[in-house]
């Protein structure tokens, strides 16, 4: 299948056609997704919790982890739409710095697209990089790399006031240039109000059923991370309990002598076992 451009998400939004988006942090996991036919893969910053276990979460990731990883994502999915997430300080600082670390993500990685956090606060930031030549995805709702100034993995947008703020910061992401939105961890009423209202595609990650697409953490949809599970998130496989069962099982036929078995064996060429005793025996 051909790999979908900006004006492919275009048409699908006109369409009421749904698009259907994972996060992916390593190349086996960005192969099967393309196999899947996934539209698009998000190599997110959640990879400071899902692969490199790091208490802060996301905000302790570097750009040098986050080029690593996309590449790789790259090489998985070659014909998939992927987007690079920019981690914490590489776009607060100065638009500038925000620009070039946008940059290194194309000119490193070979992405199609990057996302940013935050809403009115870096629509100068979103205009550089767009002026500059780039595709961005604004984020707004529940903003991981700033969780501190909420508290908590919380909920955003639950009072009339805070979901007008939303809808202000949405408005403010498209008029700054961005060609797609993520909303996360919002309620259906704000999900819908801001996907109806923008012309940009709008997706959600805990956002309701009436977003222009769908994202999920991978690690969340393939039970490996079990840390927590939020409230929107549906598991399809349990990898974690499945690798744990299985490697039991290498576990205990290791130690009781029933692996390896002929079949996982290496054969010597006819004869030569009998010459090699030969050779042996002369010494
Ligand atoms: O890093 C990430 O995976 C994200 C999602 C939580 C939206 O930004």
């Amino acid at each position: 299948m051909a790999k979908k451009t900006i004006l492919d998400f275009q048409r699908m939004k006109k369409q009421g056609e749904k698009v259907t988006w994972l996060t992916a942090y390593d190349y086996p996991t960005a192969q099967f997704q393309e196999r899947a036919g996934i539209d698009m893969i998000l190599v997110g910053d959640s990879l400071g919790n899902c692969v490199y276990g790091y208490s802060g979460g996301t905000v302790p990731v570097t750009m040098e982890q986050c080029i690593v990883h996309t590449e790789a994502v790259r090489r998985g999915a070659p014909n998939t739409f992927v987007m690079g997430d920019m981690p914490f300080l590489s776009y607060q600082i100065t638009p500038e710095d925000a620009v070039r670390n946008a940059g290194r993500f194309y000119k490193e990685a070979g992405v199609d697209a990057i996302k940013l956090e935050g809403g009115c606060r870096v629509t100068k930031v979103i205009k550089a990089i767009v002026d500059a030549g780039m595709v961005v995805c604004g984020h707004i709702g529940l903003t991981p790399q700033s969780t501190g100034q909420f508290g908590g993995y919380k909920a955003q947008g639950r009072t009339a006031e805070s979901g007008y703020e939303l809808i202000k910061d949405a408005r403010a992401v498209q008029e700054a240039g961005a060609s797609f939105l993520l909303l996360e961890a919002v309620t259906p009423e704000i999900g819908k109000f801001i996907t109806e209202d923008l012309k940009i595609p709008v997706y959600g990650i805990g956002a309701g059923p009436y977003c222009d697409g769908q994202l999920l953490i991978v690690s969340d949809i393939l039970g490996i991370w079990e840390a927590f599970h939020p409230k929107f998130v549906k598991r399809y496989a349990n990898m974690a309990e499945d690798s744990v069962k299985a490697i039991q099982a290498y576990v205990a036929e290791v130690r009781e002598g029933k692996f390896p078995e002929q079949v996982h064996c290496y054969k010597m060429i006819e004869g030569e076992a009998e010459k090699l005793m030969k050779l042996v025996e002369q010494e």
